[in-house]
C-alpha cells in the first residue's frame, strides 16, 4: 500500500509517495482504507517546517481523513467491517477539558498522519461519520469542524439571536458560519475577496466587511453594536480589531495565526469590557460526537472548494498557500 511522507527535509516539494507493507490491526485496533483527506492551514505549516522545525522526519502529513473499516483486531466490538469512519485529531483526547500531553497524540504533527491508503487506529481515536456525508465531506471534520464547534458550543455556548464574528473564508471560518447560522445567531464576516464576500453572504452571513479595504473593521463593527463571540483565526494582525469588535461581556476564541503569532497588544479593552479570551486547540472526541449529531440533525454539508488526487498533494498545498480557496481543500485517496 502507498503512504505519503515529508521525506528527509521540510518543503512541499519533499513530500513523496512510497510503497510500504500493509499494516495489520493489533488487539483493540481497527484497519481503515482511507478514502479522502483534507487540508488545514496547519498541514501547510507542518510541510514547510514552520509548525515545528524540530519535528522528526519522515512524517506522514495531514490530520484529517475518512475511510471505511476493512479489518478488526481481536477484542474490537465497537466498529464493524464497512463502517464509515474518521480519525480524531488528538487520538488521546476523549472527553473533558484539554490536558497537557493530549497534543502528543495529534495526527500529522506529533505522530504520523492520514495521507495513506490504509491506516491503523485504536478504537478511541476513531469515530463514525454522519451517513449523509460523502468520504470527501467527512474528511473535513476532524480539525476544522471540531475547532469551530468547540469555539461556539462548548464553553459559554452561543445562543440564538447573538452575533458571531468569523474571519476570512477558510475551513474553520466557513464551518463557524454554518454552525452559527444553525444555532440562530447573526453572523458578521470579513474577507479580502469580493467573490468570496458574495459566497459568504449566500451561506447566510448577514454582513461582510472587506478587511483589506477597511483596516479598522473592528471599530466599524463596534460602532454598529458589536458582537458577542469572535472566532479569531487571524492572530497577531487581527486580535486588536477583534477586541474592538466584541461587546462588553463577550468572548474571543483565539484559534489561528494566519497573520502571525506575535505583536503588540493593548489589553485595556479585555478588562474594561470584562471579556473572556479562550484558547482553542481543536477538541475532544466527545465534541466530535456532539458535532456529528448536529450535522446529521440539520443535514449540514461541509463546503468543499476542490478535490485533488493523492498524487497532486503538492499542488493542493500550493493552492492552500495561495489562499484562493473557499472552505475546504480535499484529497481523494
Ligand atoms: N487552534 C486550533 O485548534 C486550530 C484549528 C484549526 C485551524 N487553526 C488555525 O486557524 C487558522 C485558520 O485555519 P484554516 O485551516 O481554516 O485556514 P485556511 O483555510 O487556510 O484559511 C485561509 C483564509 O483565511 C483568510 N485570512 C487570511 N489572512 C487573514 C486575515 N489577516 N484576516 C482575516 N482572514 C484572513 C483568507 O480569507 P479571504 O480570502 O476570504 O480573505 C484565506 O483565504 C490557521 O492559522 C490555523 O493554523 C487552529
Amino acid at each position: 500500500m502507498r503512504q505519503a511522507s515529508i521525506e528527509n527535509a521540510f518543503g512541499i516539494e519533499n513530500i513523496v509517495w512510497r510503497d510500504i507493507a500493509e499494516p495489520q490491526p493489533g488487539p483493540g485496533q481497527v484497519l481503515v482504507r482511507m478514502r479522502a483527506a483534507s487540508l488545514n492551514y496547519r498541514d501547510y505549516l507542518v510541510a514547510t517546517g514552520s509548525y515545528n522545525p524540530k519535528m522528526p522526519l519522515p512524517r506522514v502529513p495531514l490530520s484529517d481523513g475518512a475511510g471505511e473499516v476493512i479489518g478488526l483486531g481481536t477484542g474490537v466490538s465497537t466498529f464493524s467491517i464497512g463502517e464509515r469512519v474518521a480519525g480524531t485529531f488528538m487520538q488521546s483526547w476523549l472527553t473533558g477539558p484539554y490536558r497537557d500531553g493530549y497534543g502528543k497524540s495529534a495526527l500529522g504533527g506529533a505522530i504520523d498522519g492520514v495521507l495513506a491508503e490504509q491506516m491503523v487506529f485504536g478504537t478511541d481515536g476513531l469515530i463514525a461519520v454522519p451517513s449523509h456525508l460523502s468520504f470527501e465531506e467527512a474528511a473535513t471534520l476532524p480539525c476544522a469542524g471540531v475547532t469551530a464547534w468547540n469555539a461556539l458550543f462548548e464553553n459559554g455556548p452561543i445562543r440564538a439571536g447573538e452575533t458571531v464574528l468569523v474571519q476570512g473564508s477558510g475551513g474553520v471560518s466557513v464551518f463557524a458560519l454554518q454552525f452559527a447560522k444553525m444555532a440562530g445567531a447573526r453572523v458578521i464576516a470579513t474577507s479580502s475577496n469580493p467573490v468570496k464576500i458574495e459566497k459568504l453572504k449566500s451561506l447566510g452571513a448577514d454582513w461582510v466587511l472587506n478587511y483589506q479595504q477597511n483596516a479598522e473593521w473592528g471599530k466599524a463593527i463596534a460602532k454598529a453594536g458589536g458582537v458577542d463571540h469572535v472566532v479569531e483565526v487571524g492572530g497577531a494582525g487581527t486580535l486588536e480589531q477583534s477586541l474592538q469588535a466584541v461587546r462588553a461581556g463577550g468572548k474571543v476564541s483565539v484559534i489561528g495565526i494566519l497573520s502571525g503569532v506575535s505583536g503588540t497588544l493593548n489589553i485595556a479593552s479585555i478588562l474594561h469590557k470584562h471579556l473572556r479570551i479562550q484558547g482553542i486547540y481543536v477538541g475532544s472526541r466527545s465534541m466530535f460526537e456532539s458535532m456529528n449529531q448536529a450535522l446529521s440533525q440539520n443535514q449540514i454539508r461541509p463546503v468543499i472548494d476542490c478535490v485533488y488526487d493523492g498524487a497532486q498533494i503538492q499542488e493542493a498545498l500550493r493552492f492552500m498557500e495561495s489562499a484562493r480557496h473557499f472552505g475546504k481543500i480535499v484529497i481523494r485517496l
